[in-house]
């Protein structure tokens, strides 16, 4: 056992509460944000004239070494050490000696640790908004594909009305769009230094605290130094929007679960996502699109850990903020591995065009169209609706559709059918004629595809 802290104690902790208290098995991953910080640290110490500037030289390369043997196995992080900044620390003080004492003065693990979790959320930030953006990208290329692939549109998991598949998932890329401008947000929001901030009460060393700021990227340093060591706002705010991320993604793949069943074959998921039955030689699973949808569970719930543990804790640091950092992980890795594959699957997945345009042609999709026919000729929508109603119910019985009966036939439920009936009711008019903007018609999925195009072109998660 190796800890900061020996001198105020006369006994040895218990073994268990040692295992217990200590952090270095997770925030290990912390190593480079640490010796960033720690880098920056001396060099402000140094700037001010705290520490010499051999001294700040010393602990720069000392820092650097270290980073350098643990990335090439030399030397290992051991559970010897309470927390990384205590396996830091000693090594350093091991490699350029009292320089290495120095590199805590004026602050305390608690900024330290608030400062490599927001170092470390931010990088994972704008590594989020790239997925994201990847994801947006094959969205757009499937949208200028599938202009005209004609589908059924659902409500209630029945078909309503058709669209196009461009259409469709073009509901999706607006989705992930509002993800991807709740990364900037959470990115704008969070970029501030809380380094300087000390044990929760600042310190008498005279620090720059704007130039660490400055040093490490930030917009400057936080207001309220309690506020700076006890916030994890921006966690929640990430873990909240990464949520939101799985939400759309589960939705996404219900779909395409769905899609790809036997009764649908809208889509055939490509041998590279999917899996086998240890039984069935017949089977081919959507495991992915699956384990994605189950994901979303523990994303959900690691927000909920975060927001609970919060809740209780009085200002400013205590230790109980320690428990932020596996639910953290765990959604960053999660929702990563999510977006990478789920986007590698939407790119090799094949879309039936065939049969979603002739699922699209069944089922009375184009009986609103019907009833506007009416309406177009004089009858008032109400009335119209009434007389669709009846002649989806006669069709129903016949196992016919609309299209499919005579002018004759039509003409028993009202005098007003001519035989520009069928043309005004053809999946294509239905489809091409909603030209309001955001409605199927390749014309206005083109317009917002425009627009889209110009976002991504232009979207920027730092300016
Ligand atoms: N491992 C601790 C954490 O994750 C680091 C901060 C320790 N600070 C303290 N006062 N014990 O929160």
């Amino acid at each position: 056992m190796a800890q900061l802290w020996g001198g105020r104690f006369t006994g040895s902790i218990n073994e268990l509460a040692w295992g217990f208290n200590a952090s270095i098995s997770f925030d290990k991953r912390f190593l480079e944000v640490d010796v960033r910080g720690s880098k920056a640290h001396a060099t402000m110490l140094a700037k001010q004239g705290i520490i010499t500037d051999k001294e700040r030289d010393d602990i720069v390369r000392g820092l650097d070494e270290i980073l350098e043997e643990v990335k090439e196995g030399k030397l290992e992080i051991t559970d010897k050490y309470e927390d990384i900044h205590s396996f830091l620390e000693a090594n350093l003080i091991e490699k350029v000696g009292d320089a290495g004492k120095k590199v805590h003065t004026g602050r305390s693990r608690n900024d330290q640790v608030a400062l490599d979790m927001r170092l470390y959320a931010r990088d994972e930030v704008v590594e989020m908004a790239g997925l994201l953006e990847k994801l947006l990208r094959t969205l757009e290329k499937l949208m200028e594909e599938h202009l005209y692939t004609y589908m059924p549109g659902f409500t209630h998991l029945q078909k309503a009305q058709p669209v196009t598949l461009a259409h469709h998932l073009g509901a999706y890329f607006e989705m992930f769009k509002r993800d991807l401008l709740r990364m900037k947000d959470i990115y704008n929001r969070m970029n501030y230094c809380p380094l300087g901030a000390g044990a929760l009460a600042g310190t008498t060393y005279p620090l720059d605290r704007e130039y660490t700021a400055g040093l490490l990227g930030f917009f400057g340093p936080t207001l309220n130094s309690m506020d700076s060591v006890s916030d994890r706002d921006y966690l929640i705010e990430f873990m909240s929007a990464m949520s939101t991320i799985m939400m759309h993604l589960s939705r996404f793949s219900e779909e395409i679960i769905i899609w790809n069943s036997n009764e649908y074959r809208f889509v055939t998921i490509d041998d590279a996502y999917s899996t086998g039955s240890s039984i069935m030689p017949q089977k081919k699973n959507p495991d992915i699109a699956e384990l994605v949808r189950g994901k979303t569970g523990r994303v959900y719930g690691n927000l909920i850990s975060l927001l609970t543990t919060m809740k209780g804790i009085p200002l400013a640091y205590n230790k109980d903020m320690q428990e932020d950092k596996e639910v953290f992980f765990d959604s960053v890795d999660n929702v990563s591995n999510c977006i990478i594959l789920f986007t590698d699957m939407l790119a090799t997945v094949k879309f039936n065009k065939e049969n979603m345009e002739k699922s699209a042609a069944l089922g009375y999709t184009n009986a609103t169209d019907a009833a506007d026919y009416l309406v177009n000729k004089g009858m008032p929508f109400r009335d119209a609706h009434s007389v669709i109603g009846r002649l989806v119910l006669y069709c129903i019985d016949k196992n016919s559709s609309i299209d499919d009966l005579t002018l004759s036939e039509l003409k028993e439920f009202s005098p007003l059918f001519e035989e520009d009936i069928y043309e005004a009711i053809s999946l294509k008019t239905c489809v091409e004629k909603r030209l309001t903007q955001g409605a199927p018609s390749p014309t206005s999925m083109q317009n917002a595809l425009n627009s889209n195009k110009q976002f991504l072109n232009n979207f920027k998660i730092k300016e």
